[in-house]
């Protein structure tokens, strides 16, 4: 096998290895892509100044993340059917992600439950909640989650309607999976995958099934979900379900000043500058685009994270100069589980890693807290 040397490297042997449908369900964006794209593209425009003759002996990656110590600021972020791309994906990569020293976010839309990553390891992990109509759901999931010791809560606020992909009603994508002929066809390209998950205990969608209150079977759970998500949660809920959960709570999905001044008057620990990965609002800006006056308005005030199209190292490095407290990745280790289970999240890390220590170095800087906006070239004015 050619080596692996970048997430890019990740992402083709996923495609290579993942069914269809699963590895479009991953890799999409809402709509047209627009937004989908500028989370990469924008990264690109961000120039580095390059320092010599610094001493860049014992430098560190090492920062914290809510009060969390981390290997490197960059957690993994929440993302839906993981255990889709590999067979008990969500463990695997909850196990990648202890060993490495980072943060692993579990979405309340996983295959597995939240206590199947609790009994597979022992690093305190987070856990995404959605707001859905069913607030008994809610009340029990976040006693789950305290249960299972979670030490951070992500509240998702830009879900409150469904975003659509194009590719998932080309390719009759549902959550659960419904197995249709053309779907079995799909699996069948694949026997690698279809081995693995033959290999591997049922868990499905662990966190709903059985739990939720109108819940009890699978067949019940695609309907249950759709119509869940709560197009009326205000920030009236947000507070309600910080009470209950007291403890760190991060809230997810804020591209606007405005939205950021009322996390700080929530008094949520953070907030991350998040589009969703251009899975939401097709034609919103890139998520890096937004988190500078974010940063401005309210960043000595709450820890601002953001996340979408970081793809390297050197886009972690980008993020943090311009203020990012913490960094996520979503598809690149989802393409790194796809295309090689654990040892491909940790790839991912690793790649990652590597290239945020030697961007930092070749910036002149030995330690990932001293990135400052003062490593960056300011914006060029247009010709
Ligand atoms: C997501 N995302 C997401 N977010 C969330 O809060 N709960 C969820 O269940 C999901 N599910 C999900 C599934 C898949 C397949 C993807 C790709 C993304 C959004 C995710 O947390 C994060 O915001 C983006 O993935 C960041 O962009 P990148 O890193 O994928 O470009």
């Amino acid at each position: 096998m050619r080596p692996i040397t970048n997430i890019e490297d990740l992402r083709v042997l996923a495609e290579r290895r993942v069914p269809r449908m699963f590895y479009d369900y991953a890799d999409a964006g809402s709509w047209t892509e627009s937004t989908y794209r500028a989370n990469e593209e924008d990264f690109q425009q961000i120039k580095f100044r390059q320092r010599v003759a610094v001493d860049l002996n014992n430098r560190t990656t090492r920062s914290t993340m809510v009060g969390q110590d981390v290997a490197m600021p960059v957690a993994l972020a929440p993302t839906g059917l993981t255990g889709m791309q590999h067979a008990d994906g969500e463990i695997l990569a909850a196990r990648a992600a202890e060993k490495f020293g980072v943060p692993f976010t579990l979405s309340t839309m996983s295959i597995c439950a939240i206590e199947d990553i609790a009994a597979h390891t022992s690093a305190p992990f987070w856990f995404q909640l959605y707001v859905m109509k069913d607030r008994v759901f809610i009340e029990k999931l976040i006693e789950r989650a305290k249960a299972a010791r979670c030490s951070a809560l992500v509240l998702t606020l830009d879900l409150q309607v469904l975003g659509q992909r194009h590719k998932d009603i080309v390719n009759g994508m549902s959550a659960p999976p419904k197995l249709t002929v053309k779907n079995m066809l799909n699996l069948m390209t694949k026997p690698r995958w279809c081995w693995n998950m033959l290999q591997t205990p049922r868990r499905q969608f662990g966190n709903i099934v059985g739990h939720a209150t109108s819940v009890s079977d699978l067949s019940s759970l695609s309907a249950w979900t759709s119509q869940q998500f709560d197009p009326s949660l205000s920030w009236d809920d947000v507070e309600w379900i910080k009470k209950r959960w007291g403890g760190k709570l991060i809230i997810k999905g804020i591209m606007e000043v405005e939205d950021a001044r009322r996390c700080v008057d929530s008094g949520a620990d953070a907030l991350i500058v998040s589009n969703h990965g251009g899975r939401q609002l097709d034609g919103a800006p890139s998520s890096i685009s937004a988190l500078p006056p974010i940063v401005d308005a309210v960043g000595s005030r709450i820890e601002v994270h953001m996340d979408g199209g970081v793809r390297s190292g050197q886009d972690v490095v980008r993020a943090l100069a311009l203020g990012a407290k913490g960094v996520y990745i979503g598809r690149p280790f989802l393409y790194g589980l796809g295309a090689m289970g654990e040892q491909g999240v940790t790839r991912c890390l690793e790649i990652i890693r590597n290239e945020l220590d030697l961007t930092m170095a070749f910036c002149g800087l030995r330690d990932v807290r001293a990135i400052d906006r003062s490593i960056i070239l300011p914006p060029r004015a247009p010709d």
